[in-house]
């Protein structure tokens, strides 16, 4: 026999307690997502590394440390999605999107992994919902997405929301801005731990993802901020972003140290935050990565997108979120009292079924007692009894749940009779 298998760390079993708020998000970010004109994607489970390598980043987190990554039969290195917007824009330029429309508006909901070490919050396998607008360089863009996501978070998550907002420039012109980085950092590079120092060599930017905190500390103290550094044009499409968030009444937070742990972004980042989740607060992370599609063998064409992260949400969603979403009660718990009703309660139950009321048939073959408790027990609305005699004259035996009256009604009229008890009509009398 030996030990039973346990799931490993940092996946979850979604039990049944949760399903229905899950269905109930899905439910939410579909219908919102079709408000804004934004049609759903899906990309397959695994992808060549290298999209990601090219797409995300050699230095980064999730491509240096986090990429669940595989060889396959055929020796090809494989890896399991660990974010979705290269997947989608290789999605795009593959099947030639870009033909169809000078815009492309795709959203998804789907399943990442990432070897990240699991805490509260921070999972090895979770989901996110998100959308990748490809075509429009211009602010107003910028705008619908932050709102896009802000409207959606506010959905689960009511109060307590921050966007915290960046522009980090175009790559163009970072030179001077990480040369000045360097020069900051290079005095203290000795101190600096093994993966930081190949930070700064590399691509210094990737600093501000440093979990040690003298790396941070240094951050604080002395770096320069990036988006002192862009250029006229960024700043202006900075401040227009800005203006039109204002104008839709967004609350956003400037957050001058916000660069965004993934290679591709240009101009402008943001995050939505919550107090309530501690050290992983981001909701929420998005950001323009106008030369991403290039990048990946594609067009010339600009791009902004974002992605919530549905645990988190859920996590700080919690209690409010089950008040809010109940579950659809048992109509019928459809009791089988003798050898005889076995087949007929079969197929009363696919009768009702197809007639649209929820049905559990029992399949235990307990005794009456028993059956009768776990009807009440199921909180069914009515149970249906069928025993010998019923099965002999055609019939069945209704019992409210509620009052504990009980009728017997012939098999034929049973759907009739339960939608007089379960939807009854108001009555007329004065
Ligand atoms: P990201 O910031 O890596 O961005 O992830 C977005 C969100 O996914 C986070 O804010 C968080 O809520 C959730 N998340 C990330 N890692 C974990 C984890 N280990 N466990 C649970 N939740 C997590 C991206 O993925 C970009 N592709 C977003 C984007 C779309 N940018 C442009 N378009």
């Amino acid at each position: 026999m030996g030990e039973p298998v346990k799931r490993i760390r940092g996946v979850r079993d979604i039990l049944p307690e949760e399903t229905h708020l899950w269905r109930f998000m899905e439910w939410i970010v579909h219908a919102v997502m079709s408000t804004y004109g934004y049609q759903e994607i899906r990309t397959p489970a695994f992808e060549p590394t290298e999209l990601f390598v090219r797409g995300v980043g050699l230095e980064t987190d999730i491509v240096h440390k986090e990429m669940y990554t595989f060889t396959d039969k055929g020796g090809k290195s494989l890896t399991l999605k660990p974010e979705l917007t290269a997947p989608v824009v290789r999605a795009y330029i593959q099947n030639h999107l870009d033909r169809e429309a000078p815009i492309t508006r795709l959203y998804y909901l789907d399943e990442l992994y990432r070897q990240e070490r699991p805490q509260k919050g921070r999972l090895r396998q979770f989901n996110q919902f998100g959308v990748e607008a490809i075509g429009s360089p211009h602010p107003e863009q910028d705008v619908e997405i932050i709102a896009l996501a802000y409207d959606l978070c506010s959905l689960f998550v009511p109060q307590g929301l921050t966007v915290r907002l960046n522009s980090i420039g175009s790559p163009e012109q970072r030179g001077e801005y990480l040369k000045q980085l360097r020069e900051v950092f290079q005095p203290y590079a000795a101190d600096l731990d093994q993966l930081d120092r190949q930070r700064l060599k590399n691509n210094p930017l990737r600093l501000f993802d440093s979990k040690n905190p003298e790396t941070q500390a240094l951050l604080e103290q002395h770096a320069p901020l990036i988006s002192d550094h862009i250029s006229s044009e960024d700043r202006q499409h900075y401040e227009e972003v800005q203006a039109g968030l204002k104008a839709l009444e967004v609350p956003f937070e400037h957050d001058p140290r916000q660069v965004r742990g993934l290679d591709y972004y240009t101009r402008t980042t943001f995050e939505i935050t919550s107090g309530k989740l501690g050290a992983q607060d981001a909701l929420c992370g998005g950001g323009r990565y106008d030369n991403l599609v290039q990048q990946l063998g594609g067009p010339d064409i600009p791009a902004i997108g974002f992605a919530a992260g549905v645990e988190r949400l859920l996590l700080v969603a919690g209690e409010s979120l089950k008040e809010k979403v109940t579950l659809r009660k048992l109509d019928v718990y459809l009791a089988v009292l003798a050898e005889e009703a076995r087949a007929p309660a079969l197929v009363r139950a696919q009768e009702l079924r197809a007639a649209g009321y929820t049905v559990i048939l029992e399949t235990l073959r307990r005794s009456a007692k028993a059956q009768l408790r776990e009807a009440n027990r199921s909180e069914a609305r009515a149970a249906v009894i069928m025993g010998e005699e019923e099965v002999k004259k055609g019939t069945c035996t209704v019992k409210r749940m509620d009052n504990g009256e009980q009728e017997e009604v012939a098999v034929d009229q049973l759907a009739t009779h339960l939608d007089g008890i379960l939807h009854p009509v108001p009555s007329t009398d004065k």
